[in-house]
């Protein structure tokens, strides 16, 4: 892997390799994310186009776990604001040595243009792009059930929602695939849902009750207000009275469940303060995780590219010879 830009067409073993050396990380006593000279003297700059609390920070924390030199560039404050053109940017940023560019960004696509534009040598990690894809999010999701699971095969997990307009489900449903999860459910209404759900491999229910019926794991999301036309937002009351998550609707699910949300979590709208601060809930352990995840996807793009510049010197070599 070059950039890391979605899970689609990623193979079971890119993701195994992902958890594992996300594992290698974390001290199995303590707990503790480890420092490590994996990144030393690279210089990674990470773009956000578009707000986060969780993501931006948690990239900003493994880079320097990874002992990487980190730049957060201020759009707001840039000269972006001035007319600069996002190549242009890039292309400067470019010229300050940037090795990897960690990016957000509203428009669905844009991580894969920017990787299409930069130099050879530069790397570009999607955190998020329009509706598209967060495989980031879905990694340290994968990661958090592995970690209360075990494996993933054999597993029945719902996820209820905006299934339509959020870039979270669409990565998770393409890790719990490759993972080959048992069963994946999605919840919500037909207004929420894409028009082929089957096409994705999942199994549509509109009863939230129905679909949590005997489920491992809980995956709830919240409604991606921002990308939805204003005649189709639903009243958070509503959706709360029907896929609200609450204490007696998670008893539909297995006993020992658990619940997850890559946030921001909007209480009382897609689930309930007793359910998200409840025993079942796994929510802050994910952005824990999202540390050593995250630590796993730069050092394995960068640890890649190593290898490859030192097979063409070796073939370079022996050529020569
Ligand atoms: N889960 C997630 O992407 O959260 P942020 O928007 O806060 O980064």
């Amino acid at each position: 892997l070059r950039h890391f830009l979605t899970i689609e067409g990623l193979k079971q073993h890119h993701l195994t390799e992902i958890l594992d050396v996300a594992e290698s990380f974390i001290d199995p006593v303590t707990g503790e994310i480890s420092k490590v000279p994996n990144l030393h003297g690279k210089t990674i700059m990470n773009l956000f186009f578009e707000p986060s609390t969780r993501t931006l920070t948690t990239f900003e924390i493994a880079e320097k776990r990874l002992s990487a030199d980190v730049v957060n560039l201020n759009i707001e404050t840039s000269s972006t604001k001035k007319g600069e053109t996002l190549l242009d940017t890039l292309w400067n940023l470019e010229a300050m040595l940037a090795d990897v560019f960690v990016v957000r960004h509203s428009e669905s696509g844009a991580a894969h243009f920017i990787a299409k534009h930069v130099a050879p040598h530069v790397h570009v990690v999607n955190a998020g792009d329009g509706q598209h894809a967060h495989p980031t999010q879905a990694m340290l999701d994968m990661f958090t059930i592995r970690k209360h699971k075990g494996d993933i095969f054999d597993l029945k997990v719902a996820i209820i929602g905006d299934v339509q307009h959020s870039r979270v489900v669409r990565s998770q449903i393409q890790a719990l695939s490759i993972l080959e999860a048992r069963e994946i459910r999605v919840i919500g209404p037909q207004t929420l849902m894409p028009s082929h759900p089957e096409a994705l491999g999942v199994h549509v229910y509109d009863h939230i009750e129905e679909g949590l019926d005997g489920v491992d794991v809980i995956i709830n999301v919240r409604l991606q207000n921002e990308r939805m036309k204003s005649a189709l937002l639903p009243s958070e009351k509503e959706f709360f009275n029907l896929y609200g998550l609450t204490k007696e609707r998670l008893s539909y699910a297995k006993p020992d469940a658990i619940v997850m949300h890559p946030g921001p979590v909007n209480r009382g709208v897609e689930i309930d303060s007793e359910v998200a601060d409840g025993h079942q809930s796994v929510i802050l352990e994910q952005v824990t995780y999202g540390i050593a995840v995250r630590m796993a996807v730069m050092s394995i793009i960068i640890d890649n590219a190593k290898q490859l510049n030192a097979d063409r010197q070796t073939t370079k070599k022996v050529t020569e010879e």
